[in-house]
């Protein structure tokens, strides 16, 4: 059989980040710029990973890695999750066998995008498809879960969750992940600080504030809670202006979880300054990406607003397609 291609989305979260670790809803989008994973399997029984975007390449063998290309200690732990995403699919399979996997993706790298998940579940899809082995999107989901879970400590779920399915979705968890309706468009900016941050870290900030302050925080997510429910039916109708009120207010609870940082707020400024509706930070913060919800004829004014400040911007829209095998 020949290389087989698979892709799956990256996402924003427009409510609920952070929150939805302690079973809070969230609701999130999957946007048009997608990772893709190239498989096809090799005689000599070896796995060999390549990642375009990390610049890293290494061939693993039983608990062996040698490296072609990058650094050892970075390619040890960021190829690790692809790693285990084929492992499982092996398993699932009972084979053992060599594979070439090749990663490349258009979602920027720890910038909140939920990269790491778009990977993991594109690589699932594609080594299923290369294996022949039947996979629903469901366990595309748990395998590449299971991924996260060794990239970002306690992860909701929620990433690999959007990736799989995608279209907008309303995410808690303990009632999973439900399809969201959306009537109107909802026109955002992303702009990326370039300030490469861990979701890991940022998630572990949270929990010492939360552990340390119980009787501030508990308000905090009960209010994340209301805004999100408010979101959602403002989305239904299809009212910009409360969806940006809300993303106004949610920001303001991130800021008060400490996750939002200098280069963030910059941005966020300058897209309210040229009239976004709201502006917050998306996905876990400390760097990473903002975006902000523009009515249609101001979303050129607040995507060069956004540029003019530094960041590298573009406007996103919404993908229904989650994760799919790419036509040969
Ligand atoms: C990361 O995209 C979102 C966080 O809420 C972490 C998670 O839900 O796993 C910060």
């Amino acid at each position: 059989m020949g290389a087989i291609v698979a892709s799956a989305p990256a996402k924003v979260i427009l409510f609920g980040e952070h929150f939805v670790v302690y079973g809070e809803p969230a609701i999130v989008m999957a946007i048009d710029k997608r990772a893709y994973a190239k498989v096809e399997t090799r005689q000599d029984g070896k796995l060999y990973i390549h990642s375009q975007n990390l610049g890293l390449s290494a061939f693993f063998e039983n608990d062996n890695i040698k490296v072609e290309k990058g650094d050892l200690r970075e390619a040890r732990i960021k190829l690790e999750p692809i790693r285990c995403v084929v492992e499982k699919v092996l398993e699932k399979a009972g084979e053992k066998l060599g594979l070439n996997v090749e990663v490349d993706s258009t979602v920027p790298v720890a910038a909140g995008l939920g990269s790491s998940a778009a990977v993991a579940t594109a690589v699932a899809a594609a080594v299923g498809a290369a294996l022949n082995v039947k996979m629903s999107k469901e366990d595309i989901f748990r395998i590449a879960f299971e991924a996260e879970k060794i990239m970002h400590g306690t992860p909701s779920g929620v990433d690999p969750a959007i990736s799989t399915f995608g279209g907008a979705m309303l995410f808690q968890l303990d009632t999973g992940f439900k399809p969201l309706e959306v009537k109107a468009e909802v026109p955002l900016v992303v702009g990326n600080t370039g300030v490469e941050r861990s979701t890991r870290v940022q998630v572990a900030k949270v929990r010492k504030l939360r552990d340390k302050y119980p009787q501030i925080v508990e308000p905090m997510m009960k209010a994340a809670r209301e805004i999100v429910l408010q979101a959602i039916e403002a989305l239904r109708k299809g009212n910009l202006e409360t969806v940006g009120e809300l993303m106004n207010i949610n920001h303001a609870l991130l800021y008060g979880l400490g996750v939002s940082d200098e280069s963030l707020e910059w941005l966020i400024n300058a897209a309210r300054k040229a009239g976004a509706l709201g502006a917050k930070l998306t996905g876990a913060g400390g760097g990473g990406c903002m975006i902000a919800l523009a009515a249609k004829d101001r979303l050129d004014k607040v995507l060069e607003a956004v540029h003019r400040a530094g960041a590298s911007a573009f406007i996103a829209r919404k993908t229904d397609e989650g994760v799919r095998v790419e036509p040969t």
